[in-house]
């Protein structure tokens, strides 16, 4: 008879198997097989341009490196977190960019690439452009585990969000694996007839809202200097406690096995909010990629 042993560890299981005649010769065959990856991928998104998805990016990466090693992918060709990164100091904890020029050029499979990082890094977080197009997004969301969505309180980014909502629940690929989504409320002021718009918009959404970012000239600092705001010499508790959020909510994600979101009934309760909010027909026909808008 032979005897197998099972030996977790971070990244592998390791399998000792003893045969009758490796207990006569006092010896052992052990296998070492490779678990699945155990970075977990978050995409940053929302068709419409400066919603705060880079923001977003860099506080998250710079929060998340408390907890492990962590990676960026940079989809946008402005590279503005990679530039962030660019300008990061070497006492704060170090963030591996990972280039994304083979897949781009459809020389190796994401999932080829992400296996690849997954043996780096903890959390993997990918920055993508305004107006990111559906072919992009069918791509990226090959191996993406959450999708977090930034969105400002204004009427225009509003309407914007509704149609990329709309969008990434029509696409081919999140049909066939849903992911987990979240919105982060982004440059928010409390109290103001902005932010009550926002949050009834969202209210309609079968989506949870992840976090609450205060508008503020820390995120610009914190910017300018490759940090995140946590970072910063002079920070406020009211911005930790934003992060701190977001990172909980994803912590609790990980010990769960992703439900598949009821897509037919959070497209319904989509299009009835957008149509209330806006008092105009939101039509399901209407063209998607065509609604992603760019900034300026
Ligand atoms: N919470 C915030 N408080 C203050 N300023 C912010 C905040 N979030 C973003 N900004 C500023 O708003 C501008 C746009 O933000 P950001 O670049 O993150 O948006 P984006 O969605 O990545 O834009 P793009 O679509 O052009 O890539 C930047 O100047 C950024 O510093
Ligand atoms: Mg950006």
């Amino acid at each position: 008879m032979i005897s197998i042993k099972v030996h977790n560890s971070n990244d592998s299981t390791l399998m000792t198997t003893r045969s009758p005649q490796d207990k006569a010769s006092g010896s052992t065959s052990t296998v070492r097989v490779i678990s699945r990856p155990k970075a977990t991928r978050i995409m940053i998104a929302n068709g419409k341009g400066g919603v705060g998805k880079t923001t977003v990016t860099t506080n998250l990466l710079s929060h998340l490196s408390l907890l492990g090693p962590v990676g960026l992918f940079d989809y946008d060709t402005q590279g503005s977190a990679s530039f962030w990164l660019s300008l990061r100091g070497e006492r704060e904890p170090v963030i591996t960019r990972f280039s994304t020029k083979a897949h781009d050029r459809g020389q190796v499979t994401r999932s080829w690439m992400t296996h690849q990082v997954a043996q780096k890094a903890r959390y993997v977080v990918t920055d993508t452009p305004a107006g990111l197009s559906s072919p992009l997004l069918d791509k990226l969301l090959i191996d993406t585990d959450i999708v977090l969505i930034p969105v400002s309180p204004s009427q225009i980014d509003i309407h914007a969000t509704a149609a990329f909502v709309k969008s990434l629940l029509l696409n081919p690929q999140f049909r066939r694996r849903p992911v987990k989504l979240g919105v982060v409320m982004n440059r928010i002021r409390k109290n103001t007839l902005s932010f009550h718009k926002l949050e009834k918009f969202l209210s309609t959404l079968d989506i949870p809202v992840v976090s609450q970012v205060r508008d503020t000239q820390f995120y610009v600092k914190a910017a300018e200097a490759g940090l995140g705001v946590n970072e910063l010499s002079q920070k406020s508790p009211a911005d930790q406690k934003s992060w701190v959020q977001m990172i909980r909510w994803i912590r609790a994600y990980e010990s769960t096995v992703p439900k598949a979101a009821d897509r037919s009934s959070t497209q319904k309760k989509l299009r009835d909010g957008t149509e209330q909010l806006l008092g105009v027909p939101f039509s399901d026909d209407e063209p998607v990629e065509d609604q992603g808008q760019k900034k300026g």
